[in-house]
């Protein structure tokens, strides 16, 4: 019997998906391995998530790690085991070894934009490397996919994360806060310019009861994927935050830090930060948001704007990010990718395929919804 192994399977965005393909029809005569270091943590899981989920206790980094796979007849492996902004390409080539296709969440620039540098050995193998199967590049690019059809040409393209206050697991943290005061070049107004992690504090505003949000710089795969997906493209900015503006002063202040060389890193402080995250939690808010704006020129070369926002209520939002992974792996076990080789996950799923993951969850989507005056882009 064939296996899918979510490495990180007892993770923040690794649970939902093991919960997800534990209990899914595209899944059944497939084990879903429940994989990480802790075989105890791996088999609580396994106890609480029920369905095809078994525990399967390894470390992704090991040298034997192929072996491993093979042993387990795994068919997809999907890598949730962050950070990624640390990591080689070790996993994905023992996944090729072991003949698995591998999808992961990575949003770290260099690893999701060089995922390319294992395109023949994974045609090769005829197996499938996809890299950053999660809210970028994946669902990023399949929205302005989707926006791009209402334009002739797109001239800029900015996108932005609100998260509600439940924290991330403590490899996005470490993955997203690694950045912070580091210096990172960024399209804008058709040249390369220098900007810093988690600098320039902007306000943004939602739609009710999202209201304010504050929001800085990241750096993300998109960066670089973005104006070789989209040519006419001239600027392309994201930016994230936190619901609570006092962590996102407090994240600007020790980027700031990071920047002055007054700190290396804010990677160290990541443990304490996440406990304090997890702390204050119950009293924050529970909706998040993705918002994606498009400028350009439409078919009769008029100025045009399209804005695509995506709210989730109720605590759902944490669910987002593992929509395109569990897409993907769907679609493969139903054999619907023809497609071999390494890529960025940009293509491979379209915008309807990521959402319908999400049925049943409290998630809106409001299209064209922005006042410029208030929250536009800026340029
Ligand atoms: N692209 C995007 O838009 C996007 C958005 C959000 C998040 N992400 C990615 O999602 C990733 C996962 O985040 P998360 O919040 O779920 O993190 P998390 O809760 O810290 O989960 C990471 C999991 O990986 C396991 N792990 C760590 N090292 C391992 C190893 N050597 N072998 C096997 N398992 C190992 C950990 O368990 P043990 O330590 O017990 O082994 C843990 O269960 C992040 O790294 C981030 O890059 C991407």
């Amino acid at each position: 019997m064939g296996s899918v192994v979510v490495l990180g399977g007892y993770g923040n965005f690794g649970r939902r998906i093991v919960a997800a393909l534990a209990s899914d029809a595209n899944a059944a005569g497939h084990r879903v391995l429940i994989a990480g270091r802790s075989r105890e943590r791996a088999e609580r899981f396994a106890r609480e998530v029920g369905g095809n989920a078994e525990p399967f206790a390894v470390d992704c980094h090991a040298p034997s790690f192929a072996e491993a796979l093979a042993r387990a007849d795994a068919k997809i492996v999907i890598h949730t085991a962050g950070p990624f902004q640390t990591q080689d390409y070790a996993v994905p080539h023992a996944c090729i070894e072991a003949r698995a296709h591998y999808v992961d969440l990575a949003d770290a620039r260099a690893f999701v934009c060089g995922i390319r540098a294992l395109d023949d050995a994974a045609k090769r193998s005829e197996t499938l490397v996809v890299s950053g199967a999660s809210s970028l590049p994946a669902l990023s690019s399949a929205v302005v996919d989707r926006l791009a059809r209402d334009f002739s040409s797109i001239h800029s393209i900015e996108h932005v994360i609100t998260s509600g206050a439940i924290p991330p697991g403590l490899a996005t943290m470490s993955g997203v806060l690694s950045y912070a005061g580091k210096p990172f070049e960024r399209w804008h107004d058709g040249r390369w310019r220098r900007v810093h992690g988690w600098q320039d504090l902007k306000w943004m505003r939602f739609p009710d009861p999202l209201g304010l949000r504050c929001v800085a710089n990241c750096d993300v795969p998109d960066l670089d994927l973005f104006p070789h997906r989209y040519p006419s493209v001239e600027s392309v900015v994201f930016r994230a935050g936190v619901a609570q503006p006092s962590s996102m002063l407090a994240i600007g202040l020790g980027a700031w830090a990071v920047r002055s060389i007054l700190l290396s890193s804010l990677v160290p402080f990541v443990p304490r930060l996440h406990r304090l995250a997890t702390a204050r939690a119950r009293r924050g808010s529970k909706h998040s948001a993705m918002r994606v704006h498009v400028r350009g020129l439409n078919g009769r070369s008029q100025p045009h704007t399209r804005t695509w926002t995506l709210i989730a209520a109720n605590d759902h939002g944490p669910h987002i990010p593992c929509f395109p992974a569990i897409a993907l792996a769907r679609k493969l076990l139903r054999d619907a990718v023809p497609r071999r080789g390494a890529m960025p996950c940009m293509g491979l799923l379209d915008l309807e395929e990521i959402l319908a993951v999400g049925r049943g969850l409290e998630i809106a989507v409001v299209e064209d919804e922005v006042d410029e005056r208030s929250s536009g882009p800026t340029r």
